[in-house]
């Protein structure tokens, strides 16, 4: 059964976005196209929603979903990143709002068989996009261990990540490493079993991590984040949904330069005639699912929305 994802705060996503309904809308991550199709029915039929995302299997479920709007709705395999590029390429200078939903779907959790969950006996593979880069098994059978323990620890502040780091780099002398179970079986037996975590399983923060790193998700939220405010018209809006604090802190930080008149990250010289465009926060403590949300879709429980507008 193919599960599909279960889009969190889709009605607070939709009225911070859609300011006008005639209007052009970016949803950077389609995914499965929970959101997309939301977005879809809330825009007025002249108006367009261009859909980005890497994951090939993904964006065939979403087009599916979405072939109800098809008039208004265009489908492009293509890194947030390079929106820009994608913008050009169609003929847009700017549009009236930009939506990332951050992280991993349900669908690629479960569904994709590339080994995102240690639930499942899968090929260690974890990229979103199929078509390139170096998977996570690739990754674990290469890496130094002082690599892999920084990367352990930078990536998901795991506690234990010298002791798996070593572990992972024996293991892998005897054979290479290749399946989501075998590593997680390899990190349950390693961490000590009275300092497993009681909610969650003991190979969580391994496989974030590796996600994180085989598909350079914080790289392409900052690299994003510097083009962002360019491609937005006045009073144009953004709003990022993240799931952990590393996602949510370069969104935070970006707002707060953003509102001092810098390009986010990069300090460059301001001159008053190339002065970047100011964004303004819209949501200063960022939003939550309710309560109500959370217990029907508890993986919505660390998301975290924040809005920012083009002044
Ligand atoms: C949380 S899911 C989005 C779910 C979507 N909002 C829905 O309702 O179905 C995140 C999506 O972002 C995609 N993604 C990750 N990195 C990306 C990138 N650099 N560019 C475009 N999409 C990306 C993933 O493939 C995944 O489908």
């Amino acid at each position: 059964m193919i599960i599909s994802h279960q889009p969190v705060m889709v009605d607070e996503v939709i009225s911070w976005l859609v300011t006008i309904p005639e209007g052009i809308y970016v949803d950077g991550t389609i995914g499965t196209g929970g959101h997309g199709l939301e977005i879809c029915r809330r825009i007025a039929p002249n108006g367009r929603l261009i859909c980005l995302d890497i994951d090939r299997s993904s964006m065939r479920l979403a087009k599916e979903r979405l072939s109800p709007f098809e008039e208004k709705v265009q489908i492009i395999k293509e890194s947030y990143v390079n929106l820009d590029k994608v913008l050009k390429r169609i003929g847009i200078d700017q549009v009236n709002g930009i939506f990332l939903d951050l992280g991993v779907s349900s669908y690629q959790l479960e569904s994709s068989g590339r080994g995102f969950s240690f639930i499942k006996d899968e090929p260690l593979d974890m990229r979103m996009d199929e078509d390139r880069g170096v998977t996570a098994s690739e990754l674990v059978n290469n890496i130094s261990m002082e690599r892999l323990q920084r990367l352990l620890w930078g990536y998901a502040q795991e506690r234990w990540a010298k002791l798996i780091a070593r572990t992972i780099i024996e293991e892998r002398q005897k054979g290479p490493i290749e399946t989501s179970r075998q590593l997680a079986r390899l990190i349950e037996t390693t961490i000590p079993a009275k300092h497993h975590p009681r909610k969650r399983h003991p190979a969580t923060k391994t496989f974030q991590a590796l996600r994180i790193a085989v598909n350079r998700e914080l790289k392409n939220i900052a690299d994003f984040l510097e083009k962002a405010p360019l491609l937005l018209v006045k009073g144009g809006r953004l709003v990022v949904i993240s799931y952990h604090s590393l996602e949510d802190r370069l969104v935070k930080q970006a707002f707060r330069l953003w509102e001092k008149g810098d390009i986010y990250p990069r300090k460059l010289p301001v001159f008053p005639d190339t002065r970047p465009p100011l964004m303004k926060a819209l949501t200063k403590k960022g939003h939550r699912p309710t309560q109500a949300e959370i217990n029907v879709n508890p993986r919505s429980r660390s998301a975290i929305m924040r809005v920012a507008e083009r002044i």
